[in-house]
Parts: C-alpha cells; sequence; structure tokens
C-alpha cells in the first residue's frame, strides 16, 4: 500500500483542480487524484474535511464547480444530469453507511430489484439474486425482512445489491461505519474478495483504518485537498505530477 507504481495505461478516474462550494463553504478546494481501473482505493480523512463529496464527484451525482473530471474518456462535467443518471445506473453501484434497503422487501427481493429494473425477467433476476445472497454469506436469509438481520448481514444484502449488475465501479460511503469490528471486517473482507477476483474498481470512503487497509491504497483529505498528494497522481514514470 502507499507505493508509487509505475502505470502504462491510462487511469480509470482522472481529476484535476476539481471545485466544489456549497454556498460559503468550500467542500472540494483542487482535488488532483488518478484512480486505476481495478483499484480498491480507500478516502480517509476528518469529519467534513469532502470525502462523500469527492465521493459523489467521482459518481457523477454532484457536478463540480471547476477542474475537470474524466471517467475513461467521458468528461462528466460536460454530460447533463439525464446522461449522468444513465452512467450510473449502467457502470456504478452505490453502497451507504446504513439504512439503504427497502424495509418492506425480503432480502432477496431488495437484491432483484437493481435487475428488474434493468428489465430481467423476474426469474431470472430473483435467481441471480439468491445466488449473490449465497455468495455473501446470506443463504438462509433469503426471506428475511431488513428489519430482521444484524448490521452486518443487512450490508452484506446491500453489497450484493450494489454487485448484482455486475457494475464496473462499486462506491461505498462508509459501509462499514454503523458495525462492530468484527461484523466490519467480515463485510470489507467479502466485499473485496468479490470485487478482486471480478477486477471492479472500488472506491471506499472510511474513517477505520482496518477496513482501509483492504483497501491497495489511501488518500487522505484534508480541507477539501488530498494531503501528501504524492501518491494522488500516478504516471508513466510513477512520479507525481
Ligand atoms: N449538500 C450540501 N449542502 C451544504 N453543505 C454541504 C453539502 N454537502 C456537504 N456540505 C459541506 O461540505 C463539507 C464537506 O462535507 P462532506 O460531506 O463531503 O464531508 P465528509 O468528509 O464526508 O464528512 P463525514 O466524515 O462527516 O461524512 C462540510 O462542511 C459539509 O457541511
Ligand atoms: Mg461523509
Amino acid at each position: 500500500m502507499n507505493e508509487l507504481k509505475p502505470s502504462t495505461h491510462p487511469p480509470l478516474f482522472s481529476l484535476r483542480g476539481v471545485t466544489r462550494s456549497f454556498g460559503q463553504i468550500e467542500a472540494l478546494r483542487g482535488i488532483d487524484l488518478d484512480i486505476d481501473q481495478g483499484e480498491i482505493l480507500a478516502i480517509m480523512g476528518p469529519s467534513g474535511s469532502g470525502k462523500s463529496t469527492l465521493l459523489h464527484t467521482l459518481a457523477g451525482v454532484i457536478p463540480p464547480d471547476g477542474g475537470a473530471v474524466h471517467y475513461g474518456n467521458t468528461a462528466l462535467e460536460s454530460l447533463g444530469e439525464t446522461a449522468r443518471a444513465r452512467l450510473r445506473l449502467r457502470d456504478f453501484g452505490f453502497v451507504f453507511q446504513f439504512g439503504q434497503l427497502l424495509p418492506d422487501l425480503t432480502a432477496l427481493d431488495n437484491v432483484s430489484l437493481p435487475l428488474l429494473l434493468q428489465g430481467f425477467k423476474r426469474r431470472v433476476a430473483l435467481s441471480q439474486a439468491a445466488s449473490w445472497l449465497d455468495r455473501l454469506g446470506l443463504a438462509d436469509h433469503r426471506q428475511a425482512l431488513p428489519g430482521e438481520l444484524s448490521g452486518g448481514q443487512a450490508q452484506r444484502v446491500a453489497v450484493a445489491r450494489a454487485l448484482v449488475t455486475g457494475p464496473k465501479v462499486l462506491f461505498a460511503d462508509e459501509p462499514t461505519g454503523s458495525l462492530d469490528s468484527l461484523a466490519a471486517e467480515n463485510v470489507i473482507s467479502l466485499l473485496t474478495d468479490i470485487t478482486r477476483s471480478s477486477g471492479t474498481t472500488v472506491i471506499i470512503v472510511t474513517h477505520d483504518s482496518r477496513t482501509a487497509s483492504y483497501a491497495d491504497r489511501e488518500v487522505v483529505v484534508r480541507d477539501g485537498r488530498i494531503s501528501g498528494n504524492a501518491n494522488a497522481l500516478r504516471t508513466p514514470e510513477g512520479v507525481h505530477a
């Protein structure tokens, strides 16, 4: 972790001079960051430093005020709301701290929902969802409602729901933030095992250094900037720009 690695291919995400304010608050003050395809990146930093804003900017949820956000060859700031929403549906999966499961649907129905929204037949969606729940150790909880699951089990359902569509990038904002350390480790180790084997790029915001230790690289955001920029940019020479 944290070493500069020589790189011969273009990054999947490339941010240059990205700024974003909310009224008087400058949440992002000039972010330069490259993220490789297949990389598992942890974003750390104090509360209010801009981590979630950075994640939402990468995911095309929040347009930046200034600077450039490239996803592959696409300049996200050049896309309108509809195009960004379409890109998110097609390429991105999301896991949040808690509360993202629909409380009246079973685990199985929660996980099959993204496939149904993509137009898959119910039988196919349910069978894919069941196999994802099995993979996350939840075979015995397919019919459970979210309120009947532990925090760790509910987060594993959320991970299954984020991965069931085979996203290219998984965004996770404090995915273990509401869990005790054992459950947190269980969720993060499953998440990183699965995404490493599929080559999925993962961007995890976390306060927890144990969770971050499962990533390939950590960056720290302070006051809207990447602190210690040495690892934020990777170039063919392996020297930061
Ligand atoms: N929608 C918004 N409207 C107004 N201010 C916002 C909004 N989103 C973020 N901010 C402000 O921008 C700054 C950065 O917020 P952000 O949520 O990115 O921090 P964070 O690092 O994720 O914090 P935490 O660790 O507490 O989740 C904060 O001062 C916050 O109050
Ligand atoms: Mg946050």
